[in-house]
């Protein structure tokens, strides 16, 4: 649709999590018009659901190197290392400064930053606030910030499509913004650069730990815009997941991995903790291989979750440590104090996204992305536990260097320019990934959107196979032109408006992450192929990577 209104910046930010706000903040610093656009309120993202925490080497005889070797162990040989060093080596002094914009983080008794541990990780590196309610504190912090300093801000505003020039450079987005105001409707918000920011795509599942908005907006636009896009199919599964009953869909109740790092056992219907003997860190393995001994264990006993045994910290531990997810099991009538709490894997998090640089720039001039939607090297094949929202921080001020260092010149170098550390993914040539087809269709009705869930985590959920994915793909492909079994949707008749342009874009995304998954012949990080079980470094040690031409667009 035409924009009916339209607004000039320096830069646009798209998205309101810890990356979002910490860019926008940091820009707004540097003298740049800043205007940041998210599709709910300022705090609707997934960054205000976070428990864990953020992970750093802050402790003492902790490291850098030493956050390094876990991130890369996790990674299952797919990381970028000198991103992985960047994130590490700035980590530490980018908590401190979000410490200093007002976050208050919980303190030890000596009135240092208190630790704990998550899977994966051989050291207490997880700062924390509010005991489990992490997020909730950064948010608050950096919303606070922005409304201090006055940072423009349009709320409730879904991003539709990039805005670029005549030479193929970024010139703002279009937006669809609902409510009351002088932006209501179509408009736009010209600008030379735009920092997409908008998170995950969780929302592609049945279950997920993602809120409602968590739609894969930002990867949708960037196949759009013909940005490359990474590492799809690897889609983090969290292992405890609060079992709500297997009909149970949308947002879930996460438990912390936290919760294990303190000592919580997991244990199969029998009280046998099976993780012991499977992995040296048993319950705090990476997250990837718990997961799957979760799902293992769910099988050989034919039951639909675990239990998560936490009964030994008592009532008083509780109530201090993990006051969130404590709430949350009793307002489902379970009490973690005197019995162990049903647990299984839910989608949590999309390590890979739109791929970017070591300063998040994307394959297109003036596009920057961070935070959850980008795939900036990190996380390889599966993120290390509390390493997100410090991408978030790191990679976010990177980008706003970034954009302010070019700010008097005509123009954003892309990707890979010279000084910008080359392209992200190095490991070994990218292999393209076959695209299905176009992904501009007509908007779909949001009655797909129940759909394509069930499909994606019926044929591409947890455990994969070429059937399972190819029985995806098809189901998809007939949702995509239309022909939808059951009756429910039909995609000629939907209306403009935020539900169907996000069961479109999760449509968009949940054909490229079935195409990606059943390209990749093998078992590595969270890609779990049972029909390929072993991992392959000789023929897979390489990222998959899709980039849409304008005329398949
Ligand atoms: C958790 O608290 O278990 C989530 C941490 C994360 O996803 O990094």
């Amino acid at each position: 649709p035409a924009p009916g209104w339209a607004i000039d910046a320096d830069v646009v930010v798209v998205g309101s999590g810890v990356a979002g706000l910490t860019a926008a903040l940091r820009c707004t610093a540097a003298g740049l018009r800043t205007v940041v656009v998210t599709k709910a309120r300022l705090d609707d993202g997934s960054t205000r659901w976070a428990q864990g925490g953020i992970a750093a080497a802050l402790g003492e005889g902790d490291t850098p190197e030493q956050h390094l070797d876990d991130t890369l162990v996790a990674g299952a040989g797919l990381c970028d290392e000198e991103a992985v060093r960047l994130l590490v080596t700035e980590g530490p002094d980018a908590v401190r400064r979000l410490i200093a914009t007002g976050a208050d983080f919980d303190k030890t008794d000596a009135g240092e930053i208190a630790l704990t541990r998550e899977g994966g990780h051989h050291r207490r590196r997880i700062a924390h606030a509010g005991g489990d309610a992490t997020g909730a504190e950064i948010s608050r912090a950096l919303v606070e910030a922005i409304r201090d300093r006055a940072v423009a801000t349009i709320e409730h505003a879904l991003v539709l499509d990039l805005l670029t020039d005549a030479e193929g450079r970024t010139a703002g987005v279009t937006l669809h913004v609902m409510g009351e105001g002088q932006h209501d409707g179509v408009g736009a918000v010209h600008a030379p650069a735009v920092v997409l920011a908008t998170g995950g795509m969780g929302q592609v599942f049945s279950a997920t730990t993602n809120p409602a908005v968590s739609t894969g907006d930002g990867v949708a636009l960037a196949l759009r815009a013909g940005a490359e896009v990474s590492d799809l199919e690897f889609v983090q599964f969290h292992p405890t997941v609060l079992f709500l009953g297997a009909d149970s869909e949308g947002q879930q109740p996460l438990v912390s991995e936290a919760v294990r790092g303190e000592g919580a056992h997991l244990v199969d219907a029998d009280g046998v903790r099976f993780m012991l003997g499977q992995h040296e860190l048993a319950e705090l393995a990476p997250r990837d291989i718990v997961a799957k001994g979760i799902m293992r264990r769910m099988r050989e006993r034919g039951t639909e979750h675990v239990y998560l045994d936490a009964r030994h910290f008592g009532a008083e531990m509780w109530e201090h440590r993990f006051p969130t997810i404590l709430a949350a099991c009793r307002a489902h009538g379970i009490d973690p104090v005197t019995e162990p709490i049903p647990v299984a894997p839910a989608a949590h998090y999309a390590s890979g996204g739109v791929r970017t640089d070591l300063r998040g720039r994307t394959t297109v001039p003036g596009l920057y992305a961070c935070g959850e939607v980008a795939c900036t090297g990190v996380h390889g094949a599966n993120r290390l536990a509390s390493n997100s929202l410090l991408e978030g921080l790191v990679f976010a001020e990177r980008i706003a260097d970034d954009i302010a260092a070019h700010a008097s010149r005509a123009a954003h170098a892309p990707h890979g320019a010279p000084g910008a550390g080359g392209p992200a993914t190095r490991v070994s040539q990218p292999v393209p990934v076959p695209h299905p087809a176009p992904v501009v269709v007509p908007l779909l009705d949001p009655a797909a959107r129940t759909r394509i869930q069930r499909v994606m985590t019926t044929g591409a959920g947890v455990l994969r196979s070429e059937t399972s994915l190819r029985e995806a793909s098809a189901a998809l492909d007939a949702l995509h032109i239309g022909a939808v079994p059951d009756g429910t949707a039909d995609q000629k008749s939907a209306e403009p408006g935020t539900e169907a342009w996000e069961t479109t874009n999760l449509l968009a995304v949940a054909r490229f992450l079935v195409a990606a998954a059943y390209r990749r012949e093998e078992t590595r990080g969270c890609h779990w192929r049972e029909d390929r079980p072993e991992r392959d470094d000789t023929a897979w040690r390489r990222h998959l990577v899709v980039r849409l031409t304008p005329e398949r667009t």
